[in-house]
């Protein structure tokens, strides 16, 4: 692969190479040409050299056209110290040589020049060809490993937990429904209404109080109408569920602990995540300026990410501050008002305006927030409970201590109207046996991924996104 001739790069090699790619430019000057081949597996192109030695060889190269698919072999390695890039492979007829293994058409849309972000999703098939969006695919798989290795070190179980369930964990109706309960209906999961999960937190929470400490990454379904750049039908929540935990403070820092170990090892792998010459591609128009600076400033957020403490307020602290600016500079569309959730724009003002950080989120009111929370001991009616807030983003991450008492649980159920035909008496009957204090959180993953790559459209952090726009490939 090309990644791995990249890292022979200390011990170049003497023997004729072969690799196989995709034209990513090419470019016919008097006596060579050069071909950036990429396959993919690296944030580079990889360089050859072709001489044009005569009419034949000049004939055989014009006809290679950007996106073709080839496959080379009898080529050369040569360092080329000077040269922006290190080595270069060099090839001596490329008649011989060059395979042309697949075509493209005459209008393949991927030519050499800045295309917006946009016009990249209308194309489902072609767009990770780009260098820009293929690394947002590195950049997700190589995240998902550090998450591995780090649960793994600390003695987490990674745990399967069903798709499909017959509740509503977080309560919000945003339900996919797979079957009803007419049990002649060919789509029917044996005459019981079925559902997509929305997160998988009451199985975790199960299997925590068996494992104490477990994890995973899920694929979570919600019927949400928002179209919006930070809402997906179908994305990837990691979430994490620990026993023998009892304060929120605990929680929030095992995140940034957790968080901070993978952003340290994107860190420690910027040359292989990030394209040397990194374009961001803007939402709007095809200019992109200052490649160097872009990548720059990935990594100057990824360092200071890793480095400086993140801050943690309560709710209440956070509609204060919101208040005093809604006062003071009516910022915000909507008002900043104790007892209803925050907006978007309020968690993208406080963590991207007023902090300039990560903030943590902490003890919402008992009424915005799921069932299942642990409530506060204080006479104000919160949980124990956080958000993380990201700036550009908003919230990227919820959790909470678990209520672990049986009769307030089930007291708060009833209040919600929840469980009227027992279908949770399977959840709520640990609470009997061997309970213990718990909690956890859900990453969105796609949220993080664009997050870390600063590209704030979770639509490219996933190959084949479902949205409430519909469209399907
Ligand atoms: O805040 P949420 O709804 O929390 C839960 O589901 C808890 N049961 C998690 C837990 O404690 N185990 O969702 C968690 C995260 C959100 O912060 C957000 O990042 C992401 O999941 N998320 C979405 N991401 C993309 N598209 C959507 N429609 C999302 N809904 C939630
Ligand atoms: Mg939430």
């Amino acid at each position: 692969t090309v990644k791995s001739l990249y890292e022979q790069l200390h011990q170049p090699r003497h023997d004729s190479i072969s690799v196989d790619g995709w034209i990513k430019s090419i470019r016919l000057l008097k006596r060579i040409a050069f071909l950036d081949l990429q396959d993919g597996t690296s944030v580079n192109p990889l360089r050859i050299v072709v001489p044009l030695a005569n009419a034949d060889y000049v004939h055989f190269l014009k006809n290679l056209k950007t996106g073709q698919t080839l496959s080379i072999s009898n080529a050369i390695w040569q360092d080329t110290p000077s040269r922006e890039q290190p080595f270069e492979l060099q090839i001596k007829d490329p008649i011989e040589s060059i395979k042309i293994i697949g075509p493209v058409s005459e209008n393949y849309p991927l030519q050499k020049k800045f295309q917006t972000l946009p016009f990249l999703r209308s194309l489902p098939t072609l767009k990770y060809k780009t260098s820009y969006l293929s690394a947002i695919l590195r950049l997700r798989s190589f995240v998902e490993l550090q998450f591995m290795h780090f649960f793994q070190e600390i003695h987490f179980t990674k745990v399967s937990p069903p798709i499909l369930t017959s509740n509503d964990c977080e309560g919000a109706g945003e339900l996919f429904q797979v079957s009803t309960n007419q049990l002649s209906s060919p789509s029917s999961y044996f005459g019981k209404p079925t559902y997509l999960t929305v997160s998988t937190q009451l199985h975790l929470e199960i299997l925590a109080l068996s494992l104490s400490r477990c994890w995973t990454l899920s694929p979570c379904f919600r019927a949400e109408r928002s179209d919006t750049p930070r809402h997906l039908s179908e994305f990837w929540m990691l979430e994490v569920e620990m026993c023998f935990i009892d304060s929120i403070n605990e929680l929030t820092s095992f995140v940034e602990t957790t968080m901070k170990t993978v952003i340290q090892s994107c860190l420690d792998n910027q040359k292989e995540l990030l394209p040397k010459q990194f374009i961001s591609l803007k939402e709007d128009d095809a200019l992109s300026t200052s490649l160097d600076q872009e990548r720059q400033d990935i990594i100057t957020r990824w360092q200071t990410l890793a480095s400086e403490k993140w801050q943690t307020i309560t709710y209440t602290q956070a509609i204060e501050i919101l208040k005093k600016n809604y006062n003071e500079v009516p910022l915000f569309k909507y008002e900043p008002i104790w007892g209803q959730p925050l907006q978007t724009e309020h968690e993208k003002w406080l963590a991207g305006e007023y902090f300039k950080s990560p903030v943590f989120v902490t003890d919402y009111p008992r009424v915005c927030k799921a069932f299942y929370m642990k409530q506060n001991s204080t006479p104000d009616n919160t949980v124990a409970c956080f958000d993380l807030l990201v700036p550009g983003m908003g919230e990227i991450i919820g959790g909470s201590l678990r209520e672990d008492d049986y009769d307030k649980l089930c007291k708060e159920m009833k209040e919600r109207g929840m469980n009227k035909s027992g279908e949770l008496d399977w959840y709520v009957s640990l609470r009997k046996e061997g309970s213990a204090p718990h909690g956890g959180f859900g990453l969105g993953f796609e949220r993080f991924i664009s997050y870390l790559y600063g590209n704030h459209n979770i639509r490219d952090a996933i190959p084949f996104h479902r949205t409430a726009a519909g469209s399907i490939n």
